[in-house]
């Protein structure tokens, strides 16, 4: 880990509120015509794999191959100590953090919606789990059981579907979740490079017409192309910003992991082997799993 703690001040502040937040894509195939060209901005629950169709084996070996499932199991393995309480804010179905209830931690699991929480709740009946809206303005009345409940919250890839408005209401409900001196563990996904850009913007909108020629050939059916809403990205000293301006928050360290994941998103540079090629040289840039330890210290 490296440690980065960082001061923040007004004028950084300043500008993290004009923002660079820049909107993003994904380029979905479809069969269904109806969608062809469109760009679509989807509601929050078509956002997740609830893997409702697997077992309970089948669902822990899920991902159990791909990079980021790997890194933000370990990095909760590293951070998380017997006896603590943790409270997981956005977990979807808890995909990484039932491994770590399964070795004895003692996890909330949490999400706004109760679909991907029920699959949860079926196939691991000994996990905790509960509806949670981390940005609401009524926090405190509305969760008061939970207040300063918790030495850690963890939080894996929900930033990136927040404003800076919705995630600053968030950071706060999240320190409220804590002692003093607990943790929050954060996976933020991604920073706003000249790379991430070429990527979601030029790269993956031309893979996709191939990728609708490809299954066409495979299926004999004819496919389409449409854009759907994936979210902000923010730079990485805006979103450092966003967690430590006035929040009680302190960054411990910051770890960068899978350098290669941004660019192994796009099949053509994948197939060329760019990622292995490129990756090692620009750590930094990939975009991925960017991973925090931050204190509170009010
Ligand atoms: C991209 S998914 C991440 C799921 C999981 N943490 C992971 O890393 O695979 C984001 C999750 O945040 C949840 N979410 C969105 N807005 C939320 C809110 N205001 N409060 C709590 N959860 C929210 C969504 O329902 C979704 O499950």
């Amino acid at each position: 880990m490296t440690d980065q703690c960082q001061k923040p001040n007004h004028l950084v502040r300043y500008a993290a509120k004009a923002s660079s937040l820049r909107t993003w894509y994904k380029y979905i195939v479809t069969d269904d015509k109806s969608f062809h060209g469109k760009t679509i901005h989807n509601t929050v629950d078509h956002y997740i794999d609830t893997l409702a169709d697997l077992d309970r084996n089948q669902f822990l070996s899920h991902g159990r191959t791909s990079d980021s499932s790997i890194v933000t199991i370990d990095f909760l393995r590293q951070n998380l100590s017997p006896g603590e309480k943790t409270v997981s804010i956005g977990a979807g179905n808890g995909e990484y953090e039932v491994h770590l209830v399964l070795d004895g931690q003692d996890i909330l699991i949490t999400d706004i919606l109760d679909a991907p929480l029920s699959v949860t709740r079926r196939l691991f009946p000994e996990v905790n789990t509960r509806n949670l809206d981390i940005t609401t303005n009524n926090f405190e009345d509305q969760y008061s059981d939970l207040i300063g409940a918790f030495d850690n919250v963890f939080v894996a890839s929900l930033f990136y579907w927040l404003t800076n408005d919705a995630a600053e209401i968030a950071i706060r409900n999240m320190t409220r979740l804590l002692r003093p001196g607990g943790c929050l563990l954060v996976t933020f996904r991604s920073k706003d490079t000249f790379l991430t850009w070429f990527i979601d913007e030029i790269i993956c909108r031309w893979e996709r017409p191939l990728n609708a020629i490809k299954r066409r050939l495979i299926t004999g059916k004819p496919h389409y192309v449409f854009r759907n809403f994936a979210g902000y990205r923010r730079r990485l000293s805006e979103f450092q910003n966003l967690l430590t301006y006035q929040t009680g928050l302190k960054q411990i360290s910051l770890e960068f992991a899978s350098p290669h994941k941004e660019l192994q998103r796009s099949t053509i540079l994948r197939l060329l082997a760019i990622p292995e090629i490129l990756g090692p040289l620009i750590p930094h840039y990939g975009a991925y799993h960017n991973m925090f330890v931050l204190k509170y210290d009010p």
